[in-house]
């Protein structure tokens, strides 16, 4: 028997009040699969990551991880099924020290975790800013440290909303690699991004949104012969 599918949407349909901000998404995350989640600002990637990790509420459809039904539960109970969210924006407690951003991952990890240790063997950089406040990082920092909480919290399912947004690109490339190593350690991850190419070599399958809709999907090779993002992205 194959394994269930990291996370199910089945016609998912989000509204902020009376304007639709998704209708009828279904999409599926295999179990140890990359997906990429791309289209225009405003499409409605955002909202769906927002749905997964029960920070909005569904109007219609079912959104299962694991298996399970999660679209009428709290994000605290959604989070105790491993789903880890790195938000868009920086996603860290900027008046908080990087070492205290990092502790924080204790209590929500069962069993022994080193954090600070953990986040600089992922990221070297941070052992030199463990007293800094967050705030006070680059942004490329910040989304290292994002990135590595969500990484120590051993996510069964990490939903990342642009991490890529305004970072060089040497920069980018050590949070994609970061990715890709934890992707290829079997976790699986729902990836949004602006940066279409990072996000097409990284992803197994790819859905393009606009307007709230699946416009394509496909593998990666797909996607690029079919033109389809050209025509949605303008590039
Ligand atoms: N908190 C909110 N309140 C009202 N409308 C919102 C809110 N968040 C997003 N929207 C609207 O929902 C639609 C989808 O937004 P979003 O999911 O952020 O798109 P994306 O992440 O693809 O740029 C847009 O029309 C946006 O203006
Ligand atoms: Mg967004």
């Amino acid at each position: 028997m194959s394994p269930e599918p990291a996370l199910e949407l089945e016609g998912l349909t989000v509204s902020y009040g009376g304007l639709r901000a998704l209708s009828g998404v279904s999409l599926v995350v295999p179990a140890g699969a990359v997906v990429a989640l791309l289209g225009p600002n405003g499409a409605g990637k955002s909202t769906t990551l927002r749905a997964v990790s029960g920070l909005v509420r569904s109007e219609a459809g079912q959104i299962r991880v694991g298996g399970i039904r999660v679209d009428r539960r709290p994000p605290h109970a959604v989070a105790r099924l491993g789903v880890v969210h790195v938000p868009e924006g920086r996603g860290v407690f900027p008046s908080l020290t990087v070492a205290e951003n990092l502790e924080m991952v204790r209590t929500a990890v069962a069993g022994g975790v080193d954090p600070v240790g953990g986040a600089v063997e992922l990221f070297p950089v941070l052992g030199s800013r463990l007293r800094q406040t967050a705030g006070s990082l680059s942004g490329g920092e910040q989304q290292m440290l994002a990135l590595a909480r969500a990484l120590l919290c051993r996510p069964r399912l990490l939903l990342v909303d642009e991490i890529s947004m305004g970072l060089a690109p040497l920069v980018v490339d050590r949070l994609f690699e970061a990715l890709r190593d934890r992707a290829a350690a079997g976790t699986p991850i729902l990836l949004v991004e602006q940066y279409v190419e990072a996000a097409l070599e990284l992803a197994d399958f790819v859905y393009v949104l606009d307007k709230g809709r699946v416009v394509d999907v496909g593998e990666p090779a797909d996607i690029r012969r079919g033109g389809l993002l050209g025509a949605y992205l303008g590039n």
